[in-house]
């Protein structure tokens, strides 16, 4: 897939963190916080504040895509999701085509709320399905059924043209078999879209204590490698294909806003410990939030916005992070990309000796000016990485 005209024009992404959950997934580090009431008013008229104070000085480039992530954004009162959209558009130049995505939870959607969202401008929804297996979503301690995810889906595909949802693999275990049976149910329901993740053990979750007593364990890297190949060839089967690590999409439906970081292109993020990757005359900064909610809603009443960190970013900083986003697309990296963006050519910000090495293994491609990963490569993308910037 080759990055269009469009793609390249460098527009600007906003991200929009909504911190609530209805219970705490025991898998999950995002920063999500289960509250008894939710401060709906307070937090709107914060995040909206926050939107205004960090489009003054910012250039007023043409805003391609809002996410409203989460957290559980489709907790939101349909208004806030309205007041917010129409800030943004109103504040800067819009993309003819914008996409603008709510991450749903089956729980917290029903027929109505999902008409409004669509009314308030959202046009994509990716939905927290997580498994079609019942034991599967009671081990991974979900709030809803695999009937209610299935009528969730229903009720979306009856509002909305572009649809994800995501499941999670690889679980305890879940054999090749399950596995390939549970991918081709997912696929028969599917629209244009789905995120499939491998379960990863995140510090300081309810699972990782689990892990650590010996409670779960997880398939090792060589069942891991064959449910990834198996993944991506049935995907492939019904049209969709691979087009990042953990996503899957018909030709012309990937998240362009997620596009947006893996490409390394700017985006503004507000809201509890959102990050932004924005650029002020030809600086471009890494901006953070505070993470805590309580400390996040303060810090905006008291100053129009909870900035934490604004960080003007090397060379070096640049180059190892748009490898890092870059290296988990299958388009992979361009050259002339890289070295527009980082201000170094891709050949003196690598390793010579180690990309010679994992070219030779397999691991890497180089083709028509991109360097790409092969799909054994992307399943060690960290360990590439590596030593790719030694
Ligand atoms: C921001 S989260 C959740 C969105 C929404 N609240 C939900 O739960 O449906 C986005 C996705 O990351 C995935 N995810 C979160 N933690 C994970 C983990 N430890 N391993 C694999 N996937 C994970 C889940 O599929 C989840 O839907
Ligand atoms: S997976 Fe979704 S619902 Fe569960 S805690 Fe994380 S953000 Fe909340």
């Amino acid at each position: 897939m080759e990055p269009t005209i469009e793609h390249q024009q460098q527009g600007i992404a906003l991200y929009i963190h909504w911190p609530f959950c209805l219970a705490k997934c025991p898998y999950c580090d995002f920063n999500s916080h289960v509250a008894q009431q939710i401060p709906q008013e307070a937090y709107a008229n914060a995040l909206v504040q926050e939107l205004i104070t960090s489009l003054t000085d910012i250039p007023k480039k043409p805003l391609t895509s809002i996410f409203f992530g989460g957290g559980t954004p489709s907790l939101m009162l349909p208004s806030t999701v309205q007041t917010l959209i129409d800030t943004a558009t109103s504040l800067l130049p819009v993309s003819n085509d914008i996409e603008i995505t709510l991450e749903a939870n089956p729980t917290s959607v029903e027929n109505q709320k999902l008409k409004d969202f669509q009314k308030a401008g959202v046009n994509r929804v990716s939905l927290g399905i997580q498994s079609l297996n019942p034991t599967a979503l009671k081990a991974l301690g979900r709030e809803h059924s695999v009937a209610g995810a299935i009528e969730a889906l229903s009720l979306a595909k009856k509002i909305f043209s572009r649809i994800s949802f995501d499941l999670i693999y690889a679980r305890e275990g879940q054999s090749v078999y399950e596995w390939e049976n549970e991918l081709k149910e997912a696929l028969s329901l599917a629209n244009d879209h789905l995120s499939l993740y491998q379960l990863t053990i995140e510090p300081g979750t309810l699972f990782a204590k689990q892990y650590q007593q010996g409670k779960i364990t997880l398939p090792n890297e060589e069942i891991s490698t064959t449910l990834l190949n198996m993944t991506e060839t049935i995907t492939g089967q019904y049209g969709l294909q691979a087009y990042e690590v953990s996503n899957y999409a018909k030709i012309g439906a990937q998240s362009r806003h997620n596009l947006t970081y893996w490409r390394y292109q700017d985006y503004i993020g507000i809201g509890p410990g959102a990050h932004g990757r924005v650029t002020i005359d030809q600086t471009l900064y890494a901006t953070e939030r505070h993470k805590n909610p309580q400390k996040w809603l303060k810090s905006v009443q008291e100053n129009g916005h909870a900035l934490c960190v604004k960080e003007a970013l090397t060379s070096k900083d640049k180059a190892q992070e748009m490898l890092l986003m870059g290296l988990r697309l299958t388009e992979g990296v361009q050259a002339e990309a890289f070295a527009q963006r980082c201000g170094v050519d891709l050949m003196d910000a690598i390793n010579q000796s180690m990309l010679t090495a994992l070219l030779e293994e397999n691991y890497l491609s180089w083709d028509n000016n991109y360097l790409k990963t092969t799909p054994q490569g992307r399943l060690r993308l960290n360990a590439i990485l590596d030593v790719l910037l030694q």
